[in-house]
């Protein structure tokens, strides 16, 4: 394993070492290079520079270029317009680089140097309810985040915040001792899929079930208060029917996650109730150091900007006056947790935008207990809502949530569609067929909400998100799998490189995107913004494209050529199947 420096970053440092040996009063100026289309690269830090030198900017630059020692990596610098320099990297540089990244199992992409521990806490849905697409959301933003930051060497421990505690279990289990078999129905030797969705429905039922009588039947409703009491004191046999609801929701969420293609473990799923031992003592010591304050019985913690549409302030209630402990408590404890015993240097929450006013709270109460610090950062990936073709929010005709396990079947449906028509061209088994589909399926849905920034609302097009034209997933493993074919009906070549060789446009304009992998992952894992692998990939995709159509590999002028080639065209199938794992979608050799 071994990191290789970029190009840009190549050209960085020499632009960088002929700065200081022509300028060196300029001390160390950063040259400001980024890609550019008129050349390889261009660098405007010396504009800055000459007005903070008072000199000419197209004398200094002169001065720059000439003092740049000899070397293999530039092959043409030239001072343009009011004072930049426009580079040209030689070919063989780029073919070189190239050459290093496939020698290495990580493409060459280095290790963050400033790894720490993250935590991160993402596909957290419902006990006892339906998951809709918001859970959706985090899943696959989380799992994302999860596998990027594990790549650039983060230590990640996934949390998955699931709610299995409150007063609704109250009714729930009270509901189930008055109808013990309400949880039974299920059939011999189902599936994992049907099971998950047997475990569904009978929860609904139940939930409907209790909810009416919750509020038609008074009695029913003190004894559902009642069993909250024994919940929240331990009592064995209320706990152990919670455990049941817990259990039997849980068959559900995995086969959901499994048709996501998403391995989430048990010992991650620490939910809610998880940190009830820790409730007393938070709001102990949230009382004991003023941070917290007694209002009308409540605990409560108060902010400066945060206040509500009458212009009185709102506070975030860590305990309520009936003594009760709700959300808030939860995720203080949480913090508490995975600070101190998870040693976490990063909290990272994969939650729904609408959530943030109180993370924004729970952050700041943290601060100022001291569990959060320079030291120790929390952050909120926060994300947009799902929107209906219509723009609004996503929901069934009738107006309810649009079930998960129907959404991804339709998904699959339709990506099955499409593999199948072209099927009879690459020679695809039926069973390839579905198992294709799956993967095209999932994966668009994945791709459709890991390629806009999370923060933005999108819609929810399954038409789109399945077609071959455009910034799809589908697009992305076709050109995965053309890549594959393309290896495969070129057997008398191999890839290797060949720095001697002159490139084309479209083989530089491929080879130099192929480069910059390591810097975008370094960005993505930075700004938790997958949005930007995605654009990447799909624009290696389009470089690829432009590469096919203006060089053949098959009819390559010479033998190294098109050895050359291939190995362009290698390489970008091991960048693409890089990152689309990455972003959780798979990438068949044959599609
Ligand atoms: N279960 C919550 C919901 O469905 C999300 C939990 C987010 N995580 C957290 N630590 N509060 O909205």
């Amino acid at each position: 394993m071994a990191s290789v420096p970029s190009l840009a970053s190549t050209v960085q440092q020499r632009l960088a070492e002929g700065l200081s040996a022509a300028l060196p009063e300029a001390g160390s100026a950063d040259p400001l290079l980024r890609r550019s289309d008129r050349a390889d690269f261009q660098a405007n830090g010396i504009l800055a520079l000459a007005k903070q030198l008072k000199g000419n900017p197209r004398e200094l630059a002169t001065k720059v270029v000439g003092a740049i020692p000899e070397n293999d990596v530039l092959k043409e610098i030239e001072v343009s317009g009011p004072g930049f320099l426009n580079i040209t990297v030689s070919d063989a540089a780029i073919v070189r680089t190239l050459a290093a990244r496939a020698a290495d199992d990580r493409l060459g992409v280095p290790f963050n140097e400033a790894a720490g521990t993250t935590v991160i806490d993402y596909a957290q849905p419902n006990v006892a309810k339906e998951m809709h697409v918001g859970h959706l959301r985090s899943a696959v933003i989380g799992a994302a985040m999860v596998e990027i930051l594990e790549f650039t060497g983060e230590k990640v421990v996934r949390r998955h915040h699931i709610g299995d505690w409150g007063t609704q279990f109250g009714m729930l289990i009270q509901y189930l001792i008055e109808h013990p078999h309400e949880l039974d129905h299920r059939s011999e030797d189902a599936d994992a899929e049907t099971s998950g969705a047997e475990a569904m429905s009978n929860l609904n039922r139940l939930y409907k079930a209790s909810r009416a009588l919750f509020d038609s039947d008074e009695e029913f409703k003190t004894r559902a208060r009642a069993r909250v009491v024994d919940l929240q004191a331990g009592d064995e046999e209320t706990l152990a029917l919670w455990q049941r609801f817990v259990d039997e929701s849980k068959i559900y969420f995995y086969s959901v996650f499994e048709k996501l293609d998403m391995d989430i473990q048990d010992p991650d799923i620490v939910g809610e109730s998880g940190y009830n031992d820790m409730l007393q003592e938070t709001c102990r010591i949230l009382e004991e150091s003023g941070v917290a304050v007694r209002s009308e019985g409540a605990l409560c913690v108060f902010f400066d900007d945060i206040k509500g549409p009458d212009g009185n302030p709102v506070p975030l209630i860590v305990q309520k006056s009936d003594g009760g402990f709700g959300y808030a408590a939860t995720d203080l404890s949480a913090i508490r947790d995975r600070v101190q015993n998870l040693k976490a240097s990063t909290l990272l929450y994969v939650v729904d935008a609408r959530q943030s006013l109180h993370f924004k709270m729970v952050f700041e109460t943290a601060r100022r207990a001291g569990w959060l610090n320079d030291e120790v950062k929390a952050h909120q990936l926060a994300f947009g809502t799902v929107l209906g073709k219509d723009g609004k929010p996503f929901k069934t005709r009738e107006g309810e949530t649009v079930r998960l396990q129907d959404l991804l079947d339709e998904a699959i449906d339709r990506a099955t569609a499409v593999v199948r028509e072209k099927a009879g061209k690459v020679g695809l088994a039926e069973q390839e067929i579905v198992e294709n589909g799956r993967y095209v399926g999932i994966g668009a849905v994945k791709y459709a909400d890991l390629s806009t920034s999370a923060v933005r609302d999108y819609k929810f097009d399954l038409d789109q998100m399945v077609s071959l034209n455009g910034d799809t997933s589908v697009y992305l493993q076709y050109a995965y799998a053309r890549i594959q074919s393309i290896k495969r009906n070129v057997p008398d070549a191999g890839p290797v490189a060949h720095p001697e060789l002159e490139l084309a446009p479209a083989e530089r304009a491929l080879g130099l995107h192929l480069d910059q992998f390591g810097e975008t992952l370094a960005e993505v894992a930075a700004e938790y913004a997958p949005h930007k692998l995605a654009a990447y990939l799909y624009q290696l995709a389009s470089h690829l494209t432009t590469f096919y159509d203006q060089c053949s590999v098959r009819h390559a002028e010479t033998q190294e050529q098109k050895e050359n080639r291939l190995f362009l065209v290698d390489l970008t199938g091991r960048t693409l199947q890089r990152g689309m794992a990455l972003l959780g979608i798979r990438t068949p050799e044959r599609l």
